[in-house]
């Protein structure tokens, strides 16, 4: 099959409305149509024709039973391919749409079971980007796009990408750009009592939360028989052929300890590349050293990832090492991906502390009154070492209040002390060579990084304890998520060579 390519900058104000139109005239008579939104690329089809539909699955090699996200470009239509439409999902479409957001709904008749992979369920998303929401006018209001990738790539992020994969087998490839984004959608599950995030994407969970409360992320985990709700996530995620490892823990060990993983693969007559930020990029050595964006500028990281990737496929580098980046609004997203595309294969980079040295160790959270409180009572029970200090301290304490009262009945059920304690502010004296501050997580490390002096003994909870922790704060949640937090925190301090003599 011929691929037309229509790169939109090379066509005149005077001819686009019709340039338009022959995209829709294409889309129409059941053809495929790669284009451009703000996420990644899209393969569209029609959504409500299932012959075209079933022909995506073709082009992409991707199992049949993986459900099309259905594209419209005006609020009005999701009433079409969407039954039961809830004040959840109407308030949703109004603050978020057009945009990076996709929310699965019960489908209407209309929709074959082509697009919907069989389920009565079906993923409705309106973009953006302006070409893509003109494209999806012109063909008549409906098309099911999944990433314009062939299955086992990363999304594409630019029509080279898009080339690279689908030249030839589809009908036309819109090339407009790259994508503002880089990262997939969010996918909001609104099916179940509680909206449940399927895909974490640039609408944070903070960010669905503010509008419709109470909103849950799907587990990772799945099993073989049991069918999983994000049918995307049975299938092998994008892994790229090089073996890619990630390395999570101060910038300094991290490097150190990617520096020597390179080097022995030179030595090895291996090709590795290394993904890094703009910040770090003078800490390494050897190997290909590819620069994702930078720290302070979680979007720029988000637009660089799939290239990167694909970068190092076409140059056939043997291992790929990178940092970790939970930064910024983004950082959930990228993470998420880049630990699928690593399968798992995560190093946490020891900080080399000397626990003999220290005499105090801090908890500090934002308040005071959950996340550090329960840190503290758990550390204090398992300490065997009698003169180690164990304090928690809060950013923002306004006056000494106790522990709040989640975390004073989940500390009781585990017969520890939720009574006695009194929120305090963490004060630069606080800070000392003998003395480990622990943040609860990193934006809370980042914070006291911003506030105060003296902060070469400051950590995260993965740092100090050399394990991965991903802590979120309970506030406002339910008491099963601070009994989560509890046994996150039991689990890790129970190993702590801090503790005990
Ligand atoms: O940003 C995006 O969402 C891009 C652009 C092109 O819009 N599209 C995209 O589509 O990432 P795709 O097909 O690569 O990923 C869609 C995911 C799949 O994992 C699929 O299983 C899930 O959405 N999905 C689709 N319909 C669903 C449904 N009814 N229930 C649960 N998951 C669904
Ligand atoms: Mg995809």
């Amino acid at each position: 099959m011929d691929t037309i390519i229509k790169k939109l900058d090379d066509i005149g104000i005077d001819h686009i409305d019709e340039t338009f139109m022959e995209i829709g005239e294409v889309l129409k008579n059941g053809g495929l149509v790669a284009f451009p939104t703000e996420t990644v690329y899209g393969l569209g089809a029609n959504a409500l024709d299932e012959n075209a539909a079933k022909k995506i699955y073709e082009a992409k090699g991707r199992p049949s039973d993986n459900p099309l996200i259905i594209h419209i470009s005006n609020i009005k239509d999701l009433e079409v391919v969407a039954s039961d439409i809830t004040d959840t999902a109407q308030k949703l479409a109004e603050v978020f749409w057009p945009g990076p957001l996709t929310m699965v709904l019960n489908k209407t008749p209309l929709v074959p079971y082509a697009t919907s992979g069989g389920l009565e369920t079906v993923a409705v998303r309106f973009p953006s980007n302006e070409p893509a929401r003109r494209i999806i006018t012109a063909a008549g209001g409906f098309v099911a796009a999944p990433s314009a990738n062939s299955s086992g790539k990363p999304s594409p992020t630019t029509a080279g990408h898009v080339i690279n994969d689908l030249m030839g087998k589809i009908d036309m490839i819109v090339d407009g750009g790259p994508c503002d984004i880089g990262l997939e959608s969010t996918i909001v599950d609104l099916t179940t009592e509680v909206p449940t995030i399927l895909r974490p994407g640039s609408i944070t969970k903070n960010m669905l939360e503010e509008v419709i409360g109470r909103v849950e992320k799907a587990s990772d985990e799945v099993s073989d028989t049991q069918s999983p709700k994000a049918p995307g996530m049975k299938y092998r995620h994008y892994a790229p052929k090089a073996e890619l490892s990630i390395f999570v823990g101060r910038t300094k060990n991290v490097a150190d300890r990617i520096n020597i993983m390179a080097r022995e693969c030179l030595e090895n007559s291996k090709l590795v590349g290394i993904i890094c930020s703009n910040e770090t990029k003078e800490l390494y050595e050897n190997g290909i050293v590819q620069e994702i964006g930078s720290l302070s500028d979680s979007n720029d990281i988000a637009a660089h990832l799939y290239d990167i990737l694909r970068d190092f496929d076409a140059r056939g580098v043997d291992y790929i090492f990178s940092e970790s980046f939970f930064v910024g609004e983004l950082g959930d997203a990228i993470m998420n991906r880049l630990e699928k595309a690593a399968g798992g294969k995560i190093f946490i980079c020891s900080a080399n502390i000397d626990y003999d040295n220290i005499e105090t160790v801090i908890f500090v959270d934002n308040d005071d009154v959950s996340l550090s409180v329960m840190a503290k009572e758990i550390a204090l029970k398992k300490r065997t070492k009698e003169n180690l200090n164990i304090l928690s301290r809060g950013l923002n304490v306004l006056f000494s209040e106790p522990a709040n009262q989640k975390t004073q009945i989940v500390l009781e059920n585990h017969k520890l002390d939720g009574k006695n304690h009194l929120a305090r502010r963490l004060k630069q004296i606080d800070f000392s060579e003998k003395t480990a501050i622990v943040a609860l997580n990193i934006a809370v490390k980042d914070k006291i990084m911003d506030r105060f002096e003296n902060t070469e003994q400051l950590y995260t909870i993965s740092e100090f304890f050399d394990e991965r922790v991903v802590l979120e704060d309970p506030f406002g949640k339910d008491i099963e998520e601070y009994e989560k937090c509890y046994i996150i925190l039991d689990t890790i301090l129970t190993k702590a060579q801090v503790l005990i003599l």
